[in-house]
């Protein structure tokens, strides 16, 4: 089925009323119009229906079937990738929240569905677009710290036991059994838009799950604290991905030219950069060391009343900014895949003594025809013989007092089941 392009209001549905939302916020000042939603939690579903005043569905493939442009997928973290290519087949444009697939054969799928089909693809990877990232953008494409050779990118994220059960309903909700390193991609993705490289191999180390810490031992997830990923990039600068639920919340990242470094600051405001030089060697004039508080290049006001400090609004924007140009944008596919599949082949390499694995490049074919049947998950839904645990340690089972506090939790957001 053909869908109208180049119409410049876009008719958009989000699948998701988690995240999603998000995106129904922000589909109005993107000039993008919010049409439908589509969520299996139905009394969810409906209420925010409701609100929105747009039509709901239970059923993916009937959602599918308005009449609409585009799909932004705020479905579980481990489905995007099937409900990508059902998208892209029924001729919709597709924003796809992190990961883009969940196996390395998803992305060979997904990579020719979305060349098949001729429609944008945007991965939603937000974190990119945060004010300091797009400030440090700016500068590296200007020369201002030479030539990337090191950096780092940090998502810390530490949450009460109570909040993170509420986040993860259901023993086998994705966020209770995922491995440690595949959340990636907010740490990963800022370092590869700054500098524009993408990782070629991963070397993936854990954090075990921790016993000795309430704040794990009282949830229902069965993964680590935390991973570190070192990639080597393709222009063989080196990069350190940390994220995860260590202490210490935050967002950071750091870029080493070979003629300055520039990071967002660690105390105080977060907002502001940090750009510093050798004594020896700076420009004359410059300080050698200045940090401030940048604005975003465009669309300033618009973007801070948004979430993700602004990154929500951009990915909303340059998704309908490229559909209205016909194009595919920065965040295209393939980046969206070389991202996700770092955890994916950082897990294999911590389950291996954290060995050095490829993140292969799905832009070409007969690197794809490797992987196109590579189902390798730790999903519980997808058991088989060889399945990898979704913890170094092994399998590990929830305690008591965590099962019955998430009892009780659950069933303040309405669930039911096990
Ligand atoms: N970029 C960011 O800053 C950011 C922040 C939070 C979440 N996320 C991503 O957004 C996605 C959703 O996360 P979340 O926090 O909303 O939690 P979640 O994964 O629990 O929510 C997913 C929603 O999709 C619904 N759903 C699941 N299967 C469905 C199906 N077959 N058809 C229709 N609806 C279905 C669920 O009922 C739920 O409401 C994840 O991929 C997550 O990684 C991104």
């Amino acid at each position: 089925m053909a869908r109208k392009t180049g119409r410049q209001h876009l008719r958009v549905g989000v699948v998701g009323v988690g995240r999603g939302r998000s995106f129904t916020r922000a589909a109005g000042v993107t000039g993008m119009e919010l049409v439908a939603i589509c969520d299996t939690w139905e009394e969810r579903l409906l209420a925010e229906g409701e609100a929105l005043k747009v039509q709901t569905f239970v059923d993916y493939d009937e959602f599918l079937g308005c009449d609409m442009d585009a799909v932004v997928l705020a479905n579980y973290f481990h489905e995007h990738a099937p409900f990508a290519i059902k998208a892209l087949n029924a001729g919709m444009h597709v924003m796809s929240e992190t990961a883009a697939c969940h196996t390395l054969g998803e992305g060979v799928a997904l990579a020719r569905a979305v060349e098949n089909s001729g429609r944008t693809y945007m991965f939603a990877e937000n974190y990119p677009y945060m004010v300091f990232n797009q400030e440090m953008k700016r500068l590296y494409q200007k020369g201002r710290v030479g030539e990337f050779r090191y950096g780092e990118g940090e998502y810390v994220h530490p949450d009460p036991p109570e909040v993170k059960l509420g986040r993860s309903c259901g023993r086998d909700h994705w966020r209770n059994w995922i491995p440690a390193t595949y959340y990636c991609t907010h740490s990963i993705a800022p370092v590869m838009y700054i500098t524009d490289t993408r990782p070629t191999r991963v070397n993936g180390f854990v954090i075990p799950f921790d016993f000795s810490d309430p704040a794990q031992t009282l949830h229902m997830r069965r993964s680590d604290t935390a991973a570190v990923i070192i990639c080597r990039m393709d222009n063989n600068a080196v990069m350190k991905s940390l994220h995860g639920g260590l202490r210490g919340h935050g967002n950071y990242v750091r870029i080493h030219g070979n003629k300055g470094v520039m990071e967002n600051c660690r105390h105080g405001d977060k907002q502001r950069l940090r750009v510093w030089y050798e004594p020896w060697e700076k420009r004359e004039g410059d300080p050698v060391e200045t940090v401030y508080k940048p604005d975003f290049p465009v669309h300033h006001d618009r973007a801070t009343r948004t979430g993700h400090g602004g990154g929500d609004y951009f990915t909303t924007w340059h998704f309908a900014e490229a559909i209205r140009k016909g194009e595919q944008p920065y965040l295209d596919v393939y980046r969206g895949l070389d991202m996700s599949i770092a955890g994916i082949q950082a897990w294999r390499s911590a389950l291996s003594d954290s060995a050095a694995m490829e993140v292969p490049d799905f832009r070409d074919e007969s690197v794809r025809r490797r992987y196109e049947d590579d189902d390798w998950s730790p999903d519980p839904a997808r058991k088989k013989e060889g399945q990898p645990p979704s913890s170094i340690l092994g399998n590990i089972e929830p305690s008591h007092e965590a099962k019955s506090l998430a009892k009780k939790v659950w069933a303040s957001k309405g669930y039911t089941g096990e």
